[in-house]
């Protein structure tokens, strides 16, 4: 009796500890990483795309697509791309007008609206003389419904989620050469902009909504760039609170991260900035406040992942 309730609670431990993330490597091709060992799997390439582009994806679990912004290879076209989840088959190229900023993925978000169809996205486009272009996509009739244009300063962290009926984009103000960063909230059925947050101290980044929580998790930089923190942002109020410091020797390298709402786990991709030590993913625990597994990654970042997704089925 005891013996079983102990195998149980193993088995437990370890059905909620490994699980397949998706994400994207270049040349782009999608692929799995284990979430405890961080070993990849890959899927299958898309070859006439380039996905460079750090971070500019979301995971549709209804329908089982992952959705990214590909560059093409020939023509240079930046298009909406979504592909199965399991074979990589390309279902959905969206064109748009995006141009490319001197980093690839800077300036453009991909947010999947969950339980519909839609998918959120943001470029500098040539259409609006390079501003900003909030757009809403269904991808299975080729609806688009442009939300907003404007003209911000965009941080390299290119943090983006949604909460509800808001999409959440971190972008910065230059006021007369003075720079702030800010998140801001736009509404996804409207465009209005509903949130204008100031975040001069934390720089927060990689934000994901935890759904069950009802609250943004997010990496802030703190102090003068030398370490990072766990960050959490309430949608309701705008009011963002660091966490939980992490060790000095995680070091954030692009920003994706992700979130499996129902064990209250984030995943985010670190190294250690004072060797030349592999990529980790690094399991932290929101519930603990505590991180909870560092598993090897990558070699090295060129060869790393691009974004990570938790498939929510
Ligand atoms: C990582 O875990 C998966 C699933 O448990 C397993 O199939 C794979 O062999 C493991 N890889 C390594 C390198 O341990
Ligand atoms: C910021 O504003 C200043 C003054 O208005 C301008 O000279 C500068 O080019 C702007 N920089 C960016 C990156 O927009």
């Amino acid at each position: 009796m005891e013996l079983f309730k102990i195998i149980t609670f193993f088995c437990l431990i370890s059905s909620v500890f490994s699980v397949d993330l998706y994400g994207l490597r270049s040349p782009a091709e999608l692929v799995k990483v284990n979430s405890e060992n961080g070993t990849i799997t890959p899927i299958g390439g898309i070859w006439t795309h380039e996905a460079v582009g750090e971070n500019v994806g979301c995971l549709d679990s209804k329908n089982g697509i992952y959705y990214f912004m590909g560059t093409n290879m020939e023509t240079k076209e930046i298009d909406l791309l979504g592909v199965d989840v399991h074979t990589a088959d390309m279902k959905y190229k969206i064109p748009t007008t995006f141009v490319t900023e001197e980093f690839v993925g800077v300036a453009q978000i991909v947010q999947c609206v969950e339980g519909s169809d839609d998918v959120i996205i943001m470029g500098r486009d040539s259409k609006y003389e390079n501003k900003h272009n909030l757009v809403r996509v269904t991808p299975q009739t080729n609806a688009w419904k442009e939300l907003n244009q404007f003209n911000f300063v965009d941080p390299l962290g290119g943090g983006h989620t949604l909460s509800g009926e808001t999409v959440w984009v971190e972008l910065a103000v230059n006021a007369s050469g003075k720079f702030t960063h800010k998140i801001f909230g736009f509404d996804i059925n409207t465009g209005k902009q509903t949130f204008e947050i100031n975040d001069e101290d934390y720089f927060t980044t990689g934000l994901n909504y935890d759904k069950e929580s009802g609250m943004i998790y997010g990496i802030g930089i703190v102090p003068q760039f030398t370490n990072r923190a766990i960050m959490q942002l309430n949608p309701k109020t705008g009011i963002i609170t660091k966490l939980f410091d992490i060790p000095s020797t995680y070091f954030l390298a692009a920003p994706p991260t992700t979130i499996n709402p129902n064990t209250n786990t984030l995943w985010l991709i670190m190294n250690d900035r004072k060797t030349d030590e592999p990529w980790r993913l690094v399991t932290f625990d929101f519930d603990k406040q505590t991180i909870v597994n560092n598993a090897n990654l990558c070699p090295n970042l060129k060869d790393c992942i691009r974004g990570l997704e938790y498939y929510d089925i």
